[in-house]
């Protein structure tokens, strides 16, 4: 048996893309179709990264084809996910972005609630979806990305790109990684100024080697204050995800964080906020749930201050050991902990997705005083 081409493009018709109101053909999602007797070869793009999204596609162009056309054809369907499209604009104030295609800043306001463990864990889930992904840690006070990656001790090596040293980000479980940590000795307090720190951050951007990235997050340090100002000011940020616990110390801190990023100076999109440590449930009782730190907090700020609601990460004692073990807990298939993170990472996308169709990109300003940076080494 034969299959014809044209017979598995027509049968490829029938599927809608969800949302566009065209099917897959007229969409553009199918690239290649390929036939070796009666066995099918197609490729496919698709632009929702859910592992639910690609099943989905991928039962129904089985079922399509053994209907349509023949019931026994062996099918191969190679399935891409295609990363939102950067905005129009690679440059900044004439300076190229190396093939960096959204920066993602990771902020709160208060201390402790969970920003460099939503980092990470979105970082991993996105690269589990096959984006490239890579973080910059920006928290000068407190860097802990290397601990969570287990890469306390590595330092990133100098290569020569095109005549140029350039840093090589360290690489673990397929994300990339600079960190300010990588920098410094343990036992070294350093005492950053905004302008030294946006430098230092500038550096870790354009004197490194990322090669492609889908996405850069950016882990920051907690608070709102001067060198948050500065190190907003240096990056083209394509948006901000702020992360609150649902307790109203921390979500005061948030509501300030947002309009941090809102502020005319910044004017940074906030994509929306996640709430961390909404609920306690013991590993073993995932059923039970105890709102210990209050409910809904960060949802209901979310309506609120009209920014999107990413979704909600448990408090689990698996999320904190992965953290200090250096393995984030999102890897972890088939639990809870990675459901969350796939749902918040699902929406993250789909947010920055938006703001690329609608708005311009966000512009650097060029950092002008290099003045106040001093190393205080501890006895
Ligand atoms: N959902 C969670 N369940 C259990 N432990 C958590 C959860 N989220 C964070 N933690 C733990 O809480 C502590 C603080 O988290 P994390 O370091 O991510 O916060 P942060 O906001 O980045 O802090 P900082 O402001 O110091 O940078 C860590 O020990 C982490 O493992
Ligand atoms: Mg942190």
């Amino acid at each position: 048996m034969k299959i014809d081409k044209k017979e598995v493009l027509r049968a490829l018709e029938n599927i809608t893309v969800p949302g566009e109101g065209q099917n897959m053909v007229e969409s553009g999602a199918v690239k290649n179709i390929q036939i070796f007797g009666d066995e099918v070869e197609v490729d496919i793009t698709i632009s929702n990264p859910s592992l639910q999204a690609r099943k989905k596609t991928e039962v129904e162009i089985l079922k399509i084809i053994h209907r349509e056309v023949y019931e026994k054809a062996k099918i191969k369907i190679n399935i891409k996910v295609d990363a939102p499209a950067k905005p129009k604009t690679n440059e900044i104030k004439g300076k190229p972005l190396p093939g960096i295609k959204n920066i993602i800043a990771v902020a709160s306001g208060k201390g402790g609630v969970g920003k460099s463990t939503v980092t990470a864990n979105l970082a991993v889930t996105l690269a589990k979806m096959g984006f490239k992904v890579g973080i910059l840690d920006a928290d000068i006070y407190g860097p802990s990305i290397p601990i969570m990656f287990d890469v306390p001790m590595e330092k990133p090596l100098a290569i020569n790109v095109d005549g140029k040293s350039k840093m090589k980000p360290v690489e673990n479980y397929g994300v990339k990684l600079l960190s300010i940590g990588f920098f410094t000795q343990p036992d070294q307090a350093v005492i950053w100024r905004g302008p030294m720190a946006a430098k230092a951050l500038n550096q870790m951007i354009f004197d490194a080697h990322w090669g492609e990235l889908d996405f850069m997050l950016l882990d920051l340090p907690p608070g709102t204050g001067d060198i948050h100002l500065s190190i907003m000011q240096a990056m083209p940020i394509t948006g901000a995800v702020v992360v609150s616990t649902p307790q109203n110390v921390a979500l005061a801190d948030a509501r300030k964080g947002v309009a941090m990023f809102q502020q005319e100076s910044i004017n940074v999109p906030v994509l929306g906020i996640v709430e961390n440590m909404a609920y306690f449930t013991p590993d073993e009782l995932p059923d039970n749930k105890y709102y210990i730190f209050g409910k809904e907090g960060a949802k209901n700020l979310s309506e609120d201050l009209k920014v999107p609601f990413l979704g909600e990460v448990p408090l689990v004692q698996s999320i904190r050991e992965a953290g200090d073990i250096g393995r984030p807990a999102a890897m972890q298939t088939a639990t809870p902990v990675e459901l969350a993170f796939e749902e918040i990472t699902k929406n993250v996308v789909r947010e920055v997705v938006g703001r690329n169709k609608t708005l311009p990109p966000t512009e650097a300003i060029k950092i002008t005083t290099m003045a106040g940076c001093s190393v205080v080494k501890k006895k």
